[in-house]
């Protein structure tokens, strides 16, 4: 464990053009492993996530199990299954419903033997249909926009082999994402669906993200691509041994489906309703960044298999604003947040600096966090902690999407660290410098 750093240098700060008081946050999550955190966390993969030991570093500073956490903007849920496997009780929300599938999945999950019973259970109903199933698939990959009940884009009906194919159309259909297990289920497949190892049910793309379809259907075209052939439920049995892994989380958890502008309320309704502390200790979020990432655009292939509609999440998610209507929308979270908050909560922003848009310079990126401080968080009556500089983080998933360019797009994280009240941002200073204990799993004693 190393001991939290000396405030940055006033040379330094100003290199880094920071006009708010400096906050001494060391970042130590930098130093974990890839994976470490509960073995829920890499179900799938989901673009602009932040690592399980960030959320970490914030949730053993400012909570203490049995508080609520909350993440406005979820993600694939990754602050809300750290809180959970910590003890708090993690709430997540999102307005994409593939991030609330991901998130829901990770905080109701099914326990171990209900995954494998109904994975039984596919299985059998399989073996009885797969003849039915086998012609279905045959005649949608050699028309799909004959295919019935409804056409398949010719770029899912090049990604797999026949029989692969066979078992996820079975799949797709005996899965209901209502309910808990088998959503679950989905989950874990959306996860394995696209990936250049054996773990994997196509190899046409990378893990990370879809490719753009008509690249895709020109790259299959082009090379006589064919998927190996691959049995969806011997990938689902050994994704779930991987993610069960670690124990099921301890707290509690919820997912939420909705715009961030009224998840305050709303999570405080939920928790109510299930007897839970009401207010948030601790929140801790990465909101949309400016125009980076498309998430509806760059995952069609998990959309189709799970139902959903790219476009329409694009259309729907806050992604697309320039600054001024993005502070707006922020103040508006922020507005809505507040009473979420309890006395002494803390309100962990993390954000980066956006000086390029898939290689293009865009001027109202810089001075990101400065501007959500003045414009949306002061005006609210938030209290200012201060401001923490990861500056040398990598965004692999970004500069593998848009290039070398696009991965310097947010290379200075800014950790904007705000309070409900005069208490909270003492809580948040004090807390700052305290050692955190990076064991995992966590010693028994420290939940
Ligand atoms: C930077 S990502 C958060 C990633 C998350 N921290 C994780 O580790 O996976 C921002 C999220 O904001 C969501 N989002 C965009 N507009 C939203 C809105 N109006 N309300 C709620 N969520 C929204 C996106 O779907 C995306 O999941």
């Amino acid at each position: 464990m190393s001991p939290p750093s000396a405030q940055p240098s006033t040379a330094r700060q100003l290199e880094l053009g920071l006009g708010l008081p400096s906050l001494a946050i060391e970042p130590e999550w930098k130093a974990q492993q890839r994976l470490w955190g509960h073995s829920f966390h890499p179900m799938s993969s989901y673009l602009a996530s932040f690592p399980a030991a960030l959320a970490h570093a914030f949730i053993a500073r400012y909570s203490r199990p049995g508080d609520a956490v909350l993440d406005p903007f979820s993600g694939r849920g990754t602050a809300p299954l750290q809180a959970a496997a910590e003890g708090r009780v993690g709430v997540g929300n999102d307005l994409n419903p593939f991030a609330y599938l991901l998130t829901a999945a990770k905080l109701e999950p099914a326990n171990p033997a209900e995954a494998r019973t109904r994975l039984t259970a596919l299985r059998l109903a399989w073996a009885a249909s797969a003849d039915d199933w086998q012609a279905r698939a045959d005649a949608s990959q050699a028309d799909p926009a004959g295919a019935r009940p409804f056409p398949i884009p010719e770029e899912v009906a090049v990604a797999f082999h026949r029989r692969t194919f066979a078992q996820l159309l079975f799949t797709q259909s005996a899965l209901d994402l209502e309910a808990r297990v088998d959503r679950f289920l989905a989950a874990a497949l959306a996860g394995v669906l696209h990936g250049k190892s054996p773990s994997y049910l196509s190899t046409l793309m990378p893990n990370t993200f879809s490719m753009a379809p008509r690249y895709v259907r020109e790259y299959a075209a082009k090379t006589g691509f064919s998927s190996p052939e691959r049995d969806v439920f011997e990938c689902l049995a050994a994704k779930l041994d991987r993610l069960y892994r670690s124990p099921l989380p301890r707290g509690a958890g919820m997912a939420l489906l909705g715009d961030a502008r009224d998840a305050g309320a709303r999570a405080m309704a939920a928790l109510h309703e299930r007897r839970l502390p009401e207010r948030a200790r601790l929140i801790v979020t990465s909101p949309p960044y400016l125009r980076v990432v498309k998430y509806g655009y760059y995952n069609w292939l998990r959309h189709w298999f799970l139902g959903l509609d790219s476009r329409a999440i694009d259309a729907t998610l806050d992604d697309a604003h320039r600054r001024t209507p993005y502070l707006v929308f922020l103040r508006e979270v922020l507005r809505d947040l507040l009473p979420a908050l309890a006395e002494d909560g803390v309100a962990v922003l993390v954000g980066g600096d956006v000086a390029t848009d898939r290689g293009r310079k865009i001027p109202d990126g810089l001075g990101l966090a400065e501007r959500v401080w003045e414009e949306a968080a002061a005006p609210e009556g938030y209290h200012l902690a201060g401001i923490a500089v990861d500056d040398v983080h990598a965004h692999r998933k970004m500069t593998k999407l848009w290039g070398a360019e696009a991965g310097r797009a947010t290379q200075v994280d800014r950790i904007l660290v705000l309070a409900a009240s005069e208490s909270g941002r003492r809580r948040a200073v004090a807390g700052a410098g305290l050692p955190v204990d990076w064991t995992w799993p966590p010693r028994l004693r420290s939940l």
